[in-house]
């Protein structure tokens, strides 16, 4: 294991059959390695981003998605510009200098409405930076919200395997209308970021070695990655859960294959484990989202079931005891 560890420090890159054993592998030195590439570009500085849920409406049909259209027990709710204004307040307060916006498709909220949120957001926080986080959208549309601002942009392409694409979505939806919209991405000079679950129903090793390589092409500035959770009231509500061993080894496999990655402790990952933010930090990531949206609403944006989040107001605390530190900064992706 060393020796693969050790090659793919150095060449960034392994064998499919290489990449597979590491997945699986139950060898601690993994984890050490990877936090130490961390450690040795960040130090023991995180970044956090303040998510903002503003729509829980969806007109997709994803199989495993809470929000999905067809989820009839769902409270939907959509927050109006000023709700969104109030969720910066609050967080640039606490020390958030990322706002991430995000929702499912929702065609309630046109391009100029969006464009209006946006600017209106960098207009008051100058020193922010706006992380979109909207679904697949057209490129003239992608090139509107660029303009009125928007930094960066997060849309997971989930699984890099057609076949399995169409396992966890509906007719209609394809993994080439995902590609396309993630290129998009990097021609209007978003800091683009893709990712995908870890344990998702019909998921091999195979395929996450499929998103490694994507990945490795691709080149994204951020990679969101963490365990399938099941949701009662979707087709996937029997499944199971994502392993939580396969998520960190995934983790510290990306922090090796592109040290300088901005990588969330996903709030998956917090909701698997009680200590999930905590364990992801130590494999190698060096991002948290602290939860902004408004308390009355929050309880509705369930893309699984179970889920935590990470209070702003705690984060601090829970960096401090395991040895990191906060950062005040837009943290915008450095390349090295
Ligand atoms: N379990 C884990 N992650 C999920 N997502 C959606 N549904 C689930 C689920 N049941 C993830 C998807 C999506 C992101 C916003 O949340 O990867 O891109």
């Amino acid at each position: 294991m060393r020796e693969l560890i050790d090659r793919l420090e150095h060449e960034k890159i392994l064998s499919r059959e290489e990449f597979r054993a590491l997945l699986a592998c139950d060898d601690d030195t993994l984890h050490r390695r990877a936090r130490a590439a961390r450690e040795q570009i960040f130090g023991n500085r995180i970044y956090l981003r303040g998510l903002i849920e503003f729509t829980n409406h969806c007109k997709n049909d994803c199989y495993y998605c809470g929000l999905r259209r067809g989820n009839r027990n769902a409270q939907r709710y959509r927050l109006a510009k000023e709700q969104i204004l109030w969720c910066c307040v609050e967080g640039h307060r606490l020390g958030l200098r990322t706002f991430v916006l995000q929702g499912g498709e929702d065609p309630y909220y046109t391009d100029d409405m969006l464009a209006d949120i946006v600017r209106c957001v960098k207009a008051e926080y100058a020193d922010c930076a706006v992380t979109l986080s909207l679904g697949e959208r057209s490129y003239d549309s992608l090139k509107l919200l660029r303009q009125a601002g928007a930094d960066r942009y997060l849309l997971r392409q989930e699984t890099s395997n057609p076949t399995h694409y169409a396992m966890l979505h509906p007719p209609g939806m394809s993994l080439s209308a995902r590609r396309k919209c993630l290129w998009d991405l990097k021609k209007l000079g978003y800091q683009a970021g893709c990712g995908f679950m870890v344990g998702s129903p019909g998921q091999t090793l195979d395929h996450i070695v499929d998103d490694l390589l994507f990945i490795r092409e691709f080149d994204p500035e951020m990679v969101g990655v963490g365990p399938f959770i099941p949701h009662s009231s979707t087709p996937f509500a029997g499944e199971k859960q994502g392993d939580l061993r396969l998520v960190l080894n995934t983790i510290a496999i990306l922090r090796l294959m592109k040290p300088s990655l901005l990588l969330p402790a996903t709030t998956a990952l917090g909701t698997i484990n009680e200590t999930g933010y905590e364990l992801g930090i130590l494999v190698g990531a060096n991002v948290v989202m602290p939860n902004m949206t408004p308390a009355n609403v929050r309880e509705n944006y369930l893309l699984y079931d179970n889920k935590n989040r990470m209070d702003a107001r705690v984060i601090n605390q829970r960096l401090r005891a395991i040895g990191c530190e906060a950062v005040i900064s837009r943290g915008d992706y450095i390349e090295l």
